[in-house]
């Protein structure tokens, strides 16, 4: 049986062929998927496409064994080429003469294997960020704006959630605290407590799981009285240089604490730069910046305004993120934050700003993520839940097309299910 191997997901190794002995069994998904499920592992599949389906065979096999196959070959016998074989169309189809056509692009697309070799962009775990909201409590509380998502108890939720996502292939987590109001503040203090929440989660999963990637957000609107990114001014100017300062210290213990890869998503001028300096400064010259580049003031964060009760207290965030409508102003920011020393390019929302993310592939040889945001995650769940579109394959179409508009890793809250789907694993 010829077989095409898809790429494996992140967590596991590499089967070579179908008949290597690595794997230790079949399981047929679908009519053309099977997954190749590796030794001495519970959960570490390998989605394999078979070279075509009995329907698309118009050749008759003459039924002989390898063996005899070779047998007759050796002795000079050869299988007849196969016949001419023209299915009819259903009774009054037209005749006509065939066009004269140069080029049918249906040839490359006429089987599954052709399919799968022909296929330009490829999905897998590794390429997943799993968002993560966490809480002082002990219990997971579910998100009514968020079908699925839960405000995790850092010490026994989040744990069991990085579990299982790690078994799926995810490594990588990117941490969002729900502080309690008796903490917040106009200067966000507690953004850098080396005792505060993310602090002491990152240091927790760093002990279980100490081979994970642990991304952190950085901005003060968690732990802002005024529900805003950046410390507000009696007259309600966001102040930008005296927030930047108080983000440097913010990623610096994120930093200390064991993160490695911080993610400034306040928008402030010159925030990238300060914190590459204020990590240095501290020795953490080995831990990077993914820079929310373009984040647009967009009405689709909504559901995670609420999981963490982090909708502004007045006005918008029109004065530091982007205005929708506007295209090349995120080459300004492309430009900036190249300069200013980030490791990764981020764009947010994802699916309604393909063309954002384009873009900045098109500009920058950086690697360029795209986050799926709560609001377009919500979007996809409801509608599955009220069976007006497939949630599932809605679901991986969305990812697919982040990653061929160009983005490298995809923030999403669907990390873990799609992983899920990509190992053969469905309904976890
Ligand atoms: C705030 C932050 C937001 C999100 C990530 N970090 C919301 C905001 O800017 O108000 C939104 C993520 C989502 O909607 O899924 N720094």
């Amino acid at each position: 049986m010829a077989s095409i191997l898809s790429p494996a997901p992140g967590n596991v190794g590499v089967v070579r062929s179908i008949d290597d002995k690595i794997y230790v069994g079949l399981r047929p998904l679908s009519t053309r998927t099977y997954v190749a499920v590796a030794r001495g592992s519970k959960a570490r599949p390998f989605a394999v496409v078979r070279a075509s389906s009995e329907k698309e065979v118009s050749v008759k096999s003459s039924g002989l064994s390898i063996e005899e196959c070779e047998a007759a070959a050796v002795a000079g016998k050869f299988p007849d080429p196969p016949p001419l074989y023209r299915p009819q169309g259903p009774k009054g189809t037209p005749v006509v003469q065939p066009l004269p056509l140069s080029r049918r692009p249906r040839r490359n697309r006429k089987s599954p294997a052709l399919r799968a070799a022909f296929q330009e962009t490829t999905l897998s775990p590794s390429n997943f960020v799993h968002p993560l909201f966490i809480h002082e409590g002990e219990e997971d509380v579910p998100i009514g704006a968020m079908p699925g998502c839960f405000r995790l108890g850092w010490r026994h939720g989040l744990l069991e959630e990085v579990y299982k996502a790690r078994d799926v292939g995810v490594n990588s987590f990117v941490l969002f605290p729900k502080i309690p109001d008796a903490l917040k503040s106009q200067t966000g203090d507690e953004a850098y407590n080396d005792n505060g929440l993310v602090p002491r989660a990152i240091r927790l999963l760093k002990d279980k799981y100490p081979d994970i990637v642990i991304y952190t957000d950085v901005a003060l609107d968690p732990y802002s009285s005024d529900g805003h990114d950046g410390i507000v001014r009696e007259d309600g100017v966001i102040m930008n240089d005296e927030t930047v300062h108080q983000l440097c210290r913010q990623a610096v213990s994120q930093a200390r604490a064991g993160a490695d890869v911080v993610s400034p998503s306040d928008m402030m001028d010159g925030r990238i730069l300060a914190i590459r300096m204020a990590l240095d400064a501290e020795g953490f010259h080995d831990v990077s910046i993914m820079s929310y580049t373009a984040k647009y003031a967009s009405a689709f964060y909504g559901p995670f305004r609420e999981a963490l009760d982090s909708n502004p207290r007045f006005g918008d965030k029109k004065t530091y993120q982007m205005n929708p409508a506007n295209y090349r102003e995120a080459l300004v920011e492309t430009e900036a934050d190249e300069a200013e020393g980030a490791d990764i390019l981020l764009v947010k929302p994802g699916l309604p700003y393909l063309d954002i993310i384009r873009l900045l592939r098109d500009s920058s040889s950086l690697p360029i993520a795209a986050y799926q945001v709560s609001g377009e995650y919500s979007m996809i769940k409801a509608g599955g839940v009220l069976k007006m579109i497939d949630e599932e394959k809605v679901m991986m179409e969305s990812l697919l097309c982040l990653r061929r508009a160009g983005a490298d890793i995809i923030l999403t809250y669907f990390a873990r299910q799609a992983a899920s789907v990509l190992c053969g694993m469905k309904g976890n």
